[in-house]
């Protein structure tokens, strides 16, 4: 038997995701009855809901039966996956960067920019970074006792951050931020390129003619770095090679794409999560205080808590057992991250936000060999960020309802109404 109609609809509804509880409890029903089953609605293809953590982490484990790039990535109906075939000449994605490739073209696209991201190779970046952080917290307290946490500060310091790391000019980020919202919220009138309710069909047009925004002003990237490389991450796709030719036109463009908008809007969405947690608990800033040891701790349950992107999908390429059922060649799986991260078989208390986790394996950064490649920074500059604020406030609250974007791919809080006393 299926999952209901109802729960199915509710856990890809973009509005389900402005009201979180509403997607907890319908993952919560899909874990306690059907954990590993099918969704079957007649706008899209059937897909295998994916809801407990081990379930994820086996899918993912085995790249070489549940591909990345066969299908599309993420949600979609049937029509939006015909038209996004005409648009790219066959490909099920409108954008080609590393979470829909495979195989050799992943791993060594992938290899590209892995080396400059490790813990060891981002330690350098520490100061940079605690220069910045001091900056937005200096703009925070400028708003005089209130701000809106998430459109004052976390939707521009990781911004900030990653223009940095990639080489973009501090002027392009107004710009940035405008495209990623765009791209990333297309089913939110607040946010989209429209700033409308839109159909399907509308949302396609919109979304291509974002990312055909984003290609012109890449195209000029590339230009730029091969005339004047430098130790930037965009230089370092600019000018790398594969097998002695340099990344095809839509290579390019996907990780130019990928790094400028998910290597921002994720952090900014988990940070602007993890005040809003803290402002409804006043005992936590206490305690990080009296022991900034902790703010690591503060840093993952966060990651845990928010999960900014929702899901990805894969597609099986062979016929196999996952969690007791049959999965067959063709079929086409949703990894709902934010199940896996309320999964009551890894955590007693999913629905708390808790700095004292013995453990923590949070899977919001995904897992294996298409892991989060920004994992690391992610971590850093989140710390970076709390480790600035804490020495400089005395108290934070809520003051007004927070608001969270409509989306169900990669999205969280857009309002943040904070009241913050400080030191
Ligand atoms: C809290 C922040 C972040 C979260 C929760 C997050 C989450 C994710 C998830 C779930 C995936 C897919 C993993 C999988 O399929 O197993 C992913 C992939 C990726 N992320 Fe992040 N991300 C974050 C920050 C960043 C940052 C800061 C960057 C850029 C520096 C970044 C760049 C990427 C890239 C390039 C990929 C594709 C990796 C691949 O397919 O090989 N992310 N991220």
């Amino acid at each position: 038997m299926a999952i209901s109609e109802h729960l199915a609809r509710t856990i890809i509804d973009p509005n389900s995701y402005s009201k979180r509880e509403i997607v907890d409890q319908a993952f919560a029903a899909i874990r306690a009855g059907h954990p590993l089953d099918k969704a079957e609605l007649d706008d899209m293809e059937p897909f295998w809901v994916v809801s407990r953590h081990a379930d994820i982490k086996e899918i993912e484990r085995q790249p070489e039966i549940f591909h990345n790039g066969d299908k599309s990535t993420f949600l979609t109906t049937h029509e939006s996956t015909a038209r996004v075939k005409m648009l790219t000449g066959g490909e099920p994605n409108l954008i080609r960067s590393l979470v829909s490739l495979d195989g050799k073209e992943h791993k060594d696209v992938r290899g590209i920019v892995f080396p400059h991201v490790t813990p060891k190779a981002i330690r350098p970046l520490e100061e940079t970074i605690r220069g910045i952080a001091r900056e937005f917290v200096d703009h925070m307290l400028s708003f005089d006792g209130e701000c809106d946490f998430a459109s004052d500060v976390a939707f521009l310091y990781p911004l900030r951050v990653i223009m940095q790391v990639l080489g973009v000019p501090q002027e392009d980020e107004a710009f940035m931020l405008k495209l990623t919202q765009e791209l990333f919220n297309n089913a939110d009138p607040e946010l989209n390129r429209a700033r409308a309710q839109l159909s399907p069909e509308e949302m396609l047009k919109s979304l291509w003619e974002t990312t055909m925004e984003l290609e012109n002003y890449f195209k000029a990237v590339t230009d730029k770095f091969r005339a004047n490389p430098t130790s930037q991450v965009n230089s370092l796709i600019a000018n790398a090679k594969i097998d002695g030719e340099y990344l095809n036109h839509r290579q390019l463009m996907g990780y130019y794409i990928i790094a400028a908008t998910a290597g921002h809007d994720t952090t900014s969405n988990t940070t602007a999560g993890a005040m809003w947690a803290l402002a409804e608990r006043p005992h936590l800033l206490k305690q990080l205080q009296e022991s900034p040891e902790r703010i690591n701790a503060f840093v993952e349950e966060s990651i845990r808590w928010e999960v900014p992107v929702k899901h990805f999908m894969r597609s099986a390429v062979a016929d196999c057992e996952i969690g007791g059922q049959q999965i067959r060649k063709d079929d086409w799986l949703m990894l709902s991250y934010q199940s896996g991260n309320r999964d009551e078989a890894v955590w007693a208390d999913p629905f708390e936000f808790r700095i004292d986790r013995e453990a923590n394996p949070q899977i919001a950064f995904g897992y294996g060999v298409h892991v989060c490649l920004g994992q690391h920074l992610a971590r850093m500059e989140m710390r970076i960020l709390w480790e600035e604020l804490f020495k400089r406030i005395k108290s934070v609250e809520m003051n007004g309802t927070g608001e969270r974007t409509i989306s169900n791919f990669v999205c969280g809080p857009k309002h943040v109404p904070i009241r913050f006393a400080v030191n």
